[in-house]
């Protein structure tokens, strides 16, 4: 037997797809769960990564329940601004700011900018004097812990290009403590996305009370670190694991890292908090017999989920309309002019016909957001639970 989600299918008959449909219930008991998992932790700071999912309403409704952002863009910062998030909880990354991105961070006094090179320091140095500013600053330090993931999605090896190198950060952090227009508040760490080892974590862990201790022989005070974020969700069973395990996640946390008093540790988790909540619906447009195969084709394509493509990541694959009690293999695909355009090889799915509805499961992080207009398509929709 296939287990399947629970979908409004009347409501989708009325939508045109291929669309993202939000449950904003799941969201929400997901943010009850984070919430939960560090109520007791006033020192945890939980900022939202914007980069997996921009939508407004997304949007809204995490900064309704409080978490701070983490942007890696202006325009991510305007539209956290936009949503209600509040300046005093935006954290801002990015190798490549530019000075309007800057400038915009300073006009709204952000908590802090994450900084991942030497001209960069100068840069903001040099733009907050020029307001007659002092902005806060934590330098993104590249710890040299791999994690077990994807090799596009690791970042916290030597050879990456985020961050400061271990063997740099002395004389960058002296170089910090040494500008007029920047107070030097902590040090930011982000070693990749989807782990579930929670290995990987306590490895970052060890890195960074070694790190801290040894700033401190120094002199050093460091009030802020921030840990990235990076924890997976289950996209095998999402109807099993539709909430991912905060409590270990911050426990390894609690348990591993050696917070001062006074310290505050901040985390910027996305995939985690809105992968689950959100599916791409589309229809199928064509049943076609090949020779050795038969092919599902969609009118979702690699343009409106692009991580099958780019990273051969697996989402699960439902059609939810077909009540069939006869299984099929189909090789699942969309209608983009690129072989690489392909959901999933020899699924087994409910007899399939023209028309049905098929869910891209798992699809709330990096799939609106990644989507392209690429061969002139539009971009997918966005139908939401409480709405629909
Ligand atoms: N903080 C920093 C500095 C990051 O680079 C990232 C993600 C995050 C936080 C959030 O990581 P998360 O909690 O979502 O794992 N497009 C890829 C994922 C790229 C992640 C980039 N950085 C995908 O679809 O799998």
């Amino acid at each position: 037997m296939i287990i399947k989600g629970h979908f409004p299918i009347e409501s989708f008959k009325e939508l045109d797809t291929p669309f993202y449909y939000y449950d904003l219930d799941l969201l929400r008991d997901t943010l009850d769960a984070v919430g939960d998992a560090v109520r007791r932790d006033p020192e945890f700071k939980v900022h939202y990564a914007v980069k997996a999912n921009a939508n407004p309403t997304i949007l809204r409704t995490i900064a309704h329940a409080g978490f701070g952002a983490d942007c890696v863009s202006g325009p991510e910062i305007e539209v956290a601004l936009k949503a209600g998030f509040k300046p005093e909880k935006i954290v801002y990354a990015g190798v490549g700011k530019t000075d309007k991105e800057i400038n915009l961070g300073l006009d709204h006094d952000i908590f802090c900018f994450n900084v991942e090179s030497v001209p960069e320091l100068e840069v903001i140095n040099d733009l907050a004097g020029a307001k007659g500013k002092t902005t806060r600053v934590a330098i993104r330090v590249n710890p040299d812990v791999g994690a077990h993931t994807h090799a596009n999605i690791t970042t916290g090896l030597a050879e990456n290009k985020f961050g400061i190198a271990l063997t740099d950060l002395d004389r960058v952090v002296d170089m910090a403590r040494a500008l007029p227009n920047v107070e030097l508040i902590g040090l930011h760490f982000h070693i990749g996305s989807q782990i579930l080892d929670m290995t990987d974590f306590t490895a970052l862990c060890n890195r960074v009370n070694s790190i801290v201790e040894h700033l401190e022989t120094r002199g050093v005070e460091i009030k802020d670190i921030n840990v990235g974020g990076g924890l997976g969700i289950d996209y095998k069973h999402p109807n099993h694991h539709p909430i991912p395990d905060f409590a270990l996640y911050f426990a390894t946390y609690r348990r591993h890292l050696k917070l001062r008093p006074g310290q505050n540790l901040h985390f910027e988790l996305g995939r985690a908090i809105v992968a689950q909540c959100g599916s791409l619906i589309s229809r199928v447009v064509f049943v076609k017999e090949g020779t050795k195969k038969k092919f599902v084709i969609l009118d979702a394509g690699m343009t409106d989920l692009i991580r099958p493509a780019l990273y051969q990541a697996y989402h699960r694959i439902e059609n939810i309309s077909s009540d069939s009690e006869e299984i099929e293999r189909y090789d699942v695909v969309g209608p983009v002019c690129e072989s690489s355009d392909v959901f999933g090889k020899a699924v087994d799915l409910p007899l399939t016909r023209r028309g049905d509805f098929i869910a891209l499961r798992s699809a709330g992080a990096y799939g609106e957001i990644m989507a392209s207009h690429y061969n002139c398509r539009q971009l997918p929709g966005a139908a939401f639970s409480d709405t629909i």
